[in-house]
Order: structure tokens, then sequence, then C-alpha cells
């Protein structure tokens, strides 16, 4: 296990603290009795140098730019399964055996995916110009008033309940919020689909089941573009303790219903920092406006007297190429051979940035390299999904992850309430 010394320079005292193995990435020191034995306690804003917690759902390799769901590569995961089934391993620990298995749980969740009618009746409480976002987290605080069964926060199969509910139902709200925006009809999911095919199917969709006719009849939801999105769902499962994350376990560690917990990461999720960054690429994008413009830009994001930033450049963790984003920019290439065009004008200024950025000395001392919202915004736009909802498409993909955490939190007999301590400087 090992241990290291820790030496008070005032005083000479010595103190042993226990190292952690894990099982992949560095040690960690246990200092959860430091100001016991030391009376002294850590700094550390940001949390950049402490773990909150012990998690066995992904591992983040930030120097080789690796991201792991349960020790499998997310490549792999993209390439071989559903996003329903990548739904499954993180709530359930288990990848379909087979096809069967898939459809199994793919089939629970068209049939979870139905809104209570007092929840569809609150959609008229919001403005129009509402920012989904802000919708979302009220109205996944509102399913905690709706499903009050306190047994199924504490049992296995009541953890599945509410993780299978809330990922079911998720789609739904999102694709009901761009309507009620809009002031268009809600579309009833249709169990007949697919889970990524429902999500279009409602947002797109007309009433009594129609797609929206042309001259050459009824337009149907491409294969191509369902297959792109559920990929782009896969990339956005899990991602260690990121800011949402951690709020989430922050929430449910004082022991609140568990949708309280998730509507506090989706509130978290949105800021520009996190996951409001693809909603902000793709406005930051059209504000260059030409590739003739980028270089003035990357001046702007390196200038520390001016607060702008490269939005979809930078990571906390990562310190080389984020594969997601690399995963994304083959995703662009591909739909764009196949057919299903990119807006070229953005995708352009997007490749100039990028390789401007690359390299510029400012942009590789930091190790500051696309990240997963780079790319994300130009394929949402292609599938033609409205620049609002880029935020809510990040909440669809991050809920597995988000529940998967929540449980083991909750299921973690150790787990404490979180509480920090502070540097106190004031009077
Ligand atoms: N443009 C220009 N400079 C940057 C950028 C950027 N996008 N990101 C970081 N820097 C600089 C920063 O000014 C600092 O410079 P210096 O050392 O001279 O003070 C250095 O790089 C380190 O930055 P930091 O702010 O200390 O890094 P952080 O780990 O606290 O922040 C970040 C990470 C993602 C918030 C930040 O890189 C950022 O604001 N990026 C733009 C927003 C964005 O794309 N967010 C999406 C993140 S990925 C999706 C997700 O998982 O949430």
């Amino acid at each position: 296990m090992g241990s290291i010394t820790l030496i008070n320079n005032e005083t000479g005292d010595k103190f042993d603290f226990d190292l952690i193995d894990c099982t992949r990435g560095p040690k960690a020191v246990d200092f959860s009795k430091l100001f016991e034995t030391t009376g002294i306690f850590s700094y550390d804003p940001g949390y950049s140098s402490t773990a909150g917690c012990k998690s066995t759902i992904s591992f983040i390799d930030g120097k080789k730019g690796e991201l792991l769901y349960k020790g499998v590569a997310i490549q792999e995961l993209v390439d071989k399964y559903k996003f329903t089934d990548v739904c499954k391993f993180l709530i359930s620990d288990s990848l379909p055996q087979n096809d069967t298995d898939s459809l199994e749980f793919d089939l629970e969740l068209r049939h979870r995916s139905f809104l209570h009618e007092k929840l569809k009746r609150m959609f008229d409480v919001f403005p129009d110009r509402a920012h989904p976002m802000a919708t979302l987290s009220a109205l996944v605080s509102v399913l905690a008033t709706l499903y009050v069964d306190h047994k199924e926060i504490v049992n296995e199969e009541g953890y599945q309940t509410m993780a299978r509910r809330i990922i079911a139902k998720i789609p739904t709200m999102v694709a009901y919020c761009y309507r009620n925006s809009v002031g268009a009809p809600f579309i009833e999911p249709d169990v007949s689909k697919s889970y990524v095919e429902n999500f279009l199917y409602m947002l797109r969709g007309y009433p009594h089941g129609r797609m929206k006719y042309n001259r050459d009849g009824e337009q149907e939801i491409s294969a191509l573009e369902v297959e792109a999105l559920d990929k782009i769902l896969t990339l956005h499962a899990d991602h260690g303790q990121n800011a949402s994350t951690t709020t989430v376990r922050n929430v449910a560690s004082t022991g609140v219903h568990p949708y309280a917990a998730i509507s506090s990461g989706i509130s978290a999720l949105w800021g520009p920092a996190h996951g409001g960054a693809n909603e902000k690429v793709l406005r930051q994008l059209s504000e260059i406006g030409d590739v003739k413009n980028v270089d003035k830009f990357i001046e702007k994001a390196k200038d520390k007297n001016d607060p702008f930033r490269l939005m979809g450049f930078g990571h906390r963790v990562y310190k080389s190429y984020d594969p997601r984003a690399k995963t994304l920019k083959k995703i662009k290439d591909e739909l764009d051979k196949k057919g299903i065009k990119m807006d070229t004008h953005l995708s352009e200024i997007a490749q100039k940035v990028e390789e401007v950025a690359l390299k510029d000395d400012y942009f590789k001392e930091r190790g500051l390299y696309p990240n997963v919202d780079f790319y994300s915004g130009i394929i949402l736009t292609a599938l033609k999904i409205p620049v609002e909802l880029f935020t809510p498409i990040f909440v669809m993909g991050r809920m597995p992850g988000w529940c998967a955490q929540l449980i083991e939190h909750n299921k973690n007999p150790h787990a404490r309430i979180t509480r920090p301590r502070q540097v106190y400087l004031g009077k």
C-alpha cells in the first residue's frame, strides 16, 4: 500500500498517511484523518488534486487521452453497442449478452417513456423563451413529487426503477421543451421506435404519427441520423467526477430524493465551462464568421486582459486530445461522406480554429486541445437539432452516468455527507 510522511516545518512534527492503490491511474493519499491527526486541513480550490470518492464507473487517462466505462474503451462501446446497451452497462454492470437481452432493456425504456399527465401540464407555466436546461432541471425536480416511493432508493430493484424511469423519460422531456417553446403540440412516444428514433420523432413529427411531407413522400428519420445521435449519446454517458456528477453525489449525500439530486446535476451542467459549452461553441463559430478572422479570435483567447475563451477547448483532466472529440470528428467526416451535409462554412472555421490553436505555443504549453463540445454542435446542427437543445442532449447522454454514480454513492455504507472546510480570511 505504501505511505507518505508529512512534516510540519514549523514544529518538526511528522505524520504518516497511507497511500491508496488505484486499479488504474495515480495513487491517492488518504487524507480523511488529516485534520483529526494534525489539526490542519488541506486547501484545494476546484479540487484539482482531490478525490472525493472511490468509484468503479469510468476512468480517464488525461495524458494518453483515454476514456473507459467499467474498463471498456469508449471507442469499442461506440463501435459495437447501442446507447441503451451502454445505459444498462452503467447502471447494472452487464452489457447485453445477445440481441434479445438488448431489446428487452430497450423495450422497457420505450414503455416508460410516457410522461405523467400532470407533468405535461406543467410545461404551460414556462415562457416560450425559457432555456430548456432551466425547464428540464425544474421538471426533473417535479418527478420527485410524482414518484414518492422511498423504497425505490434503498434496494436494487428500486435503484433500477429509479434509473430506468428517468433515462426513459428524459428524451420525451427534452423534445417537449422544444415543442412547448415553439407552440407545437406534443407528440406521444411511439413504442414501436427505438430510443433515439423515438426522440427524433417526438422532436420533428406531426400529430397522428406522421412525419413531414415533401414531394417525394413522407420524410423518414434516416438510420444514419439515428446511428450518429446514438454514438454521440454514448460518448457523453459518463466522465468521472466532473462538476455535474460531483453535484449529483454531493446533493445525494444529504439523503434527498434521487431526482432532486439529478435536477441539481442538470443545473450544474448548464454552465458554459461545462456542458453549456456545446451551445456556446456554435455561437462562437458564427461570431468568428469567416476563416480570415480566426487569427484575431485566437489572439483574443490568449489575451489575459480579455475574458474571451475559446469554447470547446481545454479540459481539467485531458492534457492531450479528448478521445471523445477525436471520435466526434470521425463521425462528422463519415456523415459528410455518406450524404448528411455539415454546415461547410462553420466546419471550415472550426477546422481552421483547431489548426491554428494546435500550432500555437500558448495552447501547446497549456495542453489545450479540442474537447467533446468542439465538434458535437456541428454534427447536431446537421441532424437538424436546434442549438438550444445541444446541452439538453448532453443531459440525455449523461443521465445513465449520473444514475450509476448516484447508485454507487447511495450503496456505499461508508459514504458521508459532503462537508468541506474553508480557509477563513474574514474579520
Ligand atoms: N481558451 C483560452 N485559454 C484557456 C482556455 C480556453 N478555452 N482554457 C484554459 N485556458 C488557459 C487559462 O487561461 C489558463 O491559463 P494561465 O495558466 O495562463 O492562467 C490555463 O489555460 C489553465 O486553465 P484553467 O482555467 O486553470 O483550467 P481549468 O481546468 O480550471 O478549466 C475548462 C477547464 C474546461 C473550464 C477551461 O479549459 C475552459 O474554460 N474551456 C472553455 C469551455 C469549455 O470548452 N468547456 C467544456 C469542457 S469539456 C465538457 C465537459 O466535460 O464539461
